[in-house]
């Protein structure tokens, strides 16, 4: 059993789960909205939402409610019949972007790897055998399986890992020139996060997203962006191209689509939403009635809460008062960046951004590190002001507390 404690750090071991991890060093027992809980009751303000998954918080009772009486009616059946939690979730997301089919699993992992084979399927059965290359962006990240690894660009994640699968490029993130060159008759898609989360959290610009647009469109590639950090509402509006304004052939979904509940979702537009043909590409679990159930209650509670405003005046709130952090302590920190409720607060050497979040426990709030040093914060989206101001308290004290060393 793990001693809860304030100050806990880093722990590598526990006795039988698999080491692939550095986990801290708490026992987290219970959640409720934006409140963490470990064994001895000590209490985080939660600023990471399970990495951008719990945006409802924790325990939302409607979702609780929600799972508990799917559970009790039908837990799973498999994708050789149709049932109405998955059925009626496609039906929602489709009227939600206007897209026309949906193909869940389980990950943003498996999302990815779903429009992978997609990009791929689609151009063979254009005809064109040869267009099979996945072009994805420098400093990408888009999941651990094989084909998701593959269009991640993070050498640490490959190292040991190799041969990765073939047919995969990457190309400066942020660079039309580079986009321009890069995208040629082979290109089957371009697979872009519209903010990267992984590396720290890294807005695309609009005009990167639009001449990816125009570019794939000349060309003949898709274009699909992986949404499953920046999507459901974490920018503002439910899905992150409608904050650029630039529409994907298809998109991918996990994390907060059923507010915690393991569901990934590849959801396309025009002819390669039929690309795909029975036997194509399934699997056991994907949108089970129990996770389908909770994104269903997820979507018709956000319209409830008016989410999107909230997360505009929130996120706006909690930027600035990162941006203050950082203006007061410009030789720690440089000024945060991000949009809505995904933002970042670059740390600068020889200052460490996991050194923060080790401290953060001791003074109650849970942070976390992303890409090279960066401060990632991706909260509940209903985080309430007092929470933020709550937070930047916290914020404060914890990073006094590093400093002191
Ligand atoms: C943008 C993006 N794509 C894909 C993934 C992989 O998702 P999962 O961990 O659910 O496989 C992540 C996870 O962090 C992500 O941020």
């Amino acid at each position: 059993m793990l001693q809860a404690s304030r100050g806990a750090r880093l722990v590598t071991t526990h006795p039988h789960l698999m080491a692939n991890y550095g986990r801290l060093e708490i026992n987290i027992v219970r959640g409720n909205g934006c409140w963490l809980y470990d064994e001895s009751g000590n209490s985080y303000l939660d600023l990471v939402a399970g990495i951008a998954v719990c945006a409802l918080g924790h325990a939302h009772p409607r979702i609780a409610r929600a799972v508990a009486e799917q559970a009790a009616t039908l837990v799973h059946v498999s994708n050789l019949v149709h049932h109405e939690p998955a059925g009626t979730l496609a039906d929602r997301l489709a009227e939600l972007s206007g897209f026309d089919a949906v193909f869940f699993c389980n990950s943003g992992s498996e999302a990815n790897e779903a429009a992978i084979k997609l990009a791929r399927k689609h151009a063979w059965r254009g005809g064109e055998r040869d267009r099979n290359v996945i072009l994805a962006a420098k400093g990408s990240f888009h999941g651990r399986t094989m084909g998701a690894l593959a269009a991640t660009d993070n050498p640490a994640y490959h190292e040991g890992f190799e041969p990765l699968p073939r047919g995969f490029a990457h190309v400066a993130f942020n660079d039309v020139a580079a986009l321009d060159a890069a995208i040629g008759p082979t290109t089957a898609c371009f697979l872009v996060e519209p903010v990267q989360g992984e590396s720290g959290v890294v807005p695309a610009t609009r005009e990167y997203l639009e001449a990816a647009r125009r570019l794939c469109d000349e060309r003949g590639a898709l274009l699909i962006f992986d949404e499953v950090q920046c999507g459901m509402g974490r920018l503002g509006p439910l899905f992150a191209f409608e904050h650029f304004g630039v529409k994907p052939d298809a998109f991918t979904l996990a994390k907060s689509l059923a507010n915690g509940l393991p569901i990934g979702a590849l959801v396309v537009r025009g002819d390669a939403a039929s690309s795909l043909k029975p036997g194509d590409h399934g699997t056991t679990f994907g949108g089970s009635p129990v996770p389908a159930a909770a994104a269903l209650e997820h979507l018709k509670i956000r319209d409830v809460l008016d989410l999107e405003e909230h997360v505009r005046v929130a996120g706006a709130l909690l930027r600035a008062e990162l941006a203050a952090i950082a203006t007061e302590l410009d030789t720690v920190f440089e000024q945060p960046r991000g949009i809505g409720l995904m933002l970042g607060l670059p740390v600068r050497e020889p200052h460490v951004a996991k050194d923060f979040v080790a401290h953060g426990l001791d003074h109650g709030v849970f942070l976390n590190a992303a890409g090279r040093n960066t401060l990632r914060f991706v909260p509940p989206l209903i985080i309430s002001a007092d929470e933020i101001r709550d937070a930047a308290q916290r914020l404060r004290a914890t990073i006094a507390a590093t400093l002191r060393g």
